[in-house]
């Protein structure tokens, strides 16, 4: 095993923490539902001590009643950030896994999103991410020095392999996240912190629903016509989707395998989409998209100039 060398701080840190206590812990981002809560129950179920977060603390009440601790955060806000590992370092001393799970879906086409819907959607699921982990450095460190090693978990998803009409803002912000999770993995290793890329396929959550909300679709839009497709790429995860309590029972046993893999693919067409992207024709994998999303129909509508 790697050997860990602790800055002075980071030492007496541990030192603290390893009195007595042998728990691993976990915080997990994103738990008012879906696959960070049914994440968070698990860990709970496996023993560790899980802190579950969440915007609306209220949300979490479910998973408190299990045994999860439960905290407030918004991914978006630094204050809130640096909150929650204040709370942490207070409780546990260091933190063994963190996974960065908070994410949602800016569903419209391309030209008719606004540069808020653009920005919204990179700050909470590829710029988040990075500033959580940073300000959990210090306690990942300590874990990585009292046990050899910790964990961070980015979620992606299998549309950062390939991309759909109608969820472009998503789809490149989830490859961005597979990128930055590369970087990470490399940039962490000499810390003794693996960086884990989590590549779901179809899980049954609240995503859908959150998708439908934040769905971009102008009155003038040119893919008014469409709008039956790019309502159904809302949905399009959610169709024949894995449960979330059965996809995060291999999702842990991975996580908390030492070490873990790079890559955790699990739920419904996780390993059929990006084989087909891999092998099929480039443009027999566009075509079968853009019939999927029912963009044929707008070749027929007039060409006329704007
Ligand atoms: N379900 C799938 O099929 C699927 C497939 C591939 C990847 N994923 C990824 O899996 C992750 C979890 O999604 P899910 O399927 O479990 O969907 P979900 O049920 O909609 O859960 C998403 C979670 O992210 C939270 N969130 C959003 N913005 C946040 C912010 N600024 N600060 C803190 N929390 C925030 C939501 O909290 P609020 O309740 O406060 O909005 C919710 O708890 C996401 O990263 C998603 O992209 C899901």
């Amino acid at each position: 095993m790697m050997a860990i060398h602790a800055p002075e701080g980071i030492a007496r840190m541990t030192q603290t923490q390893t009195n007595g206590a042998t728990r691993r812990t976990a915080l997990i981002t994103g738990c008012s539902s879906g696959i960070g809560a049914a994440l968070a129950r698990e860990l709970c179920r496996r023993g560790l001590r899980v802190y579950a977060t969440a915007r609306r603390r209220e949300s979490l009440a479910p998973l408190e009643a299990e045994g999860v601790i439960g905290l407030a955060l918004d991914v978006d806000d630094d204050a809130s950030i640096a909150a929650v590992f204040e709370a942490v370092a207070r409780g546990s001393g260091s933190l063994d896994l963190l996974v960065n799970n908070a994410g949602f879906s800016q569903v419209g086409a391309v030209i008719d999103l606004t540069r808020e819907d653009l920005r919204r959607q990179f700050e909470t699921n590829v710029i988040s991410p990075v500033r959580v982990t940073a300000a959990a450095m210090p306690l990942l460190r300590a874990a990585a020095v009292a046990r050899g090693s910790a964990v961070v978990a980015n979620v992606g998803s299998i549309v950062g392999l390939f991309t759909t009409p109608f969820a472009a803002a998503y789809c490149s912000s989830k490859a961005a996240v597979h990128s930055l999770t590369d970087a990470l993995r490399m940039e962490l290793a000499p810390f003794g912190i693996h960086v884990v890329s989590i590549q779901p396929g179809g899980v049954r959550s609240s995503f859908g629903r959150h998708a439908e909300a934040a769905l971009r679709l102008p009155p003038e839009s040119l893919y008014r016509p469409v709008e039956k497709g790019i309502r159904a790429r809302a949905q399009a995860g959610q169709q024949g989707a894995m449960p979330a309590e059965q996809f995060v029972v291999p999702v842990a046993d991975a996580l908390l395998r030492e070490p873990p893999p790079r890559v955790i693919r699990a739920g419904t067409h996780s390993r059929r989409l990006p084989f087909l992207k891999r092998w099929l024709p480039a443009a027999t994998f566009d075509a079968k998209l853009v019939q999927m999303f029912g963009l044929d129909a707008l070749r027929d509508s007039p060409r006329r100039s704007p």
